[in-house]
């Protein structure tokens, strides 16, 4: 972790000494500053297409045209063991939906580089739909060059068992502890609370990743002094999470506003003021915290299926 001593300055342009990057402009002429091989993690979650405040709607083959001229660059700046994290989640359109990682994935492939995870990030908080099951989950597709020789930490990110205690019950290790000892993989699906109202993190941005969800990857696809880039920055959360863990981070945003807003967190990151939520806090539940006001439908006494009730007489 970062301590006050350690003297980090945000640059506004890239050069491989700096430490903290932060470009205002368009991520490709930020990009074209980049040396080939030179970026260890590239993880962004680029603009989803679905006329937030900071985009302008395209059609479909225009948005795709568009990424796929970042991507390009993203994969020419890419070290050999290292990796790229696309977050996504849908394209609206007229009622109906189309998951973004599903055609983004044919410009990674047709650029050489292997799928390694598709993550689904769970979390609790957005809009209720009322035509459809509402949206709690979106995607990060994890690519790599062709090579097995990638980056992977698992230690650093492992999380606690179901059944940290079991052990094996017979056999020559009889009595030992069955369970690594560091924790067990965290798997593809991730439970963590996005950032809405009341979470630690908000600031204006609508849709700013939660540190820990970047933490996370940084941990386990890079090392210590590598760079992370995040080519759709908005409010500075990929160079902070490279910061906390003594990597070097890089973005670019358009919008002058997150620009500011970036600047004020990645200070306070540097000094050790940001409030963050901590990797791995467990999840508010609110039964566990007796504050569940919901009233289940299915315990309602009137509200027995017929057939149920018709069986209870018969069982009576
Ligand atoms: C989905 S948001 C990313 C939020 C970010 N993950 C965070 O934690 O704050 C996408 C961001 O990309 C910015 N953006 C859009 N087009 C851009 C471009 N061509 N170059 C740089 N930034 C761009 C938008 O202003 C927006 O803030």
């Amino acid at each position: 972790m970062l301590t006050k001593a350690t003297p980090i300055k945000i640059s506004a342009n890239f050069h491989p000494d700096e430490r903290a990057v932060l470009f205002h402009g368009d991520c490709l002429e930020l990009l074209k500053q980049i040396p080939d091989g030179s970026i260890q993690l590239v993880v962004t979650s680029p603009p989803y297409n679905i006329g937030k405040e900071y985009e302008k709607k395209l059609n479909l083959k225009q948005y795709l045209e568009q990424q796929s001229d970042v991507i390009k660059e993203c994969v020419r700046v890419l070290n050999e063991k290292g990796s790229i994290c696309w977050q996504v989640g849908n394209y609206v359109d007229n009622g109906s939906i189309i998951p973004l990682d599903t055609v983004l994935f044919p410009i990674f492939h047709e650029l050489g580089l292997v799928l390694r995870n598709r993550i689904i990030w769970h979390f609790e908080h957005g809009l209720h739909c009322s035509r459809r099951f509402s949206g709690r989950y979106e995607t990060i597709i994890w690519f790599t060059r062709k090579s097995k020789d990638y980056v992977f930490n698992l230690d650093p990110v492992r999380v606690p068992q179901k059944y940290p205690a079991k052990k094996y019950f017979k056999g020559p290790k009889k009595g030992q502890y069955s369970c690594n000892p560091l924790g067990k993989n965290p798997g593809d699906v991730w439970d963590i609370p996005n950032v809405k109202s009341n979470h630690v993190e908000k600031t204006e941005h609508p849709c700013q990743f939660p540190v820990e969800l970047i933490e996370r990857l940084v941990l386990a696809m890079t090392n210590e002094n590598d760079w992370v880039l995040d080519p759709f920055l908005g409010v500075g959360t990929s160079i902070i999470a490279a910061l906390r863990h003594n990597r070097r981070g890089a973005g670019a945003e358009t919008v002058q506003r997150y620009v500011e807003i970036a600047r004020e967190r990645i200070k306070k990151a540097i000094n050790g003021t940001l409030k963050v939520r901590p990797m791995n806090k467990p999840i508010y539940n609110p039964d566990q915290k007796r504050n569940n006001l919901t009233v289940a439908p299915w315990s309602q006494p009137n509200t027995t299926p017929p057939l149920l009730k018709i069986r209870q007489i018969i069982d009576a």
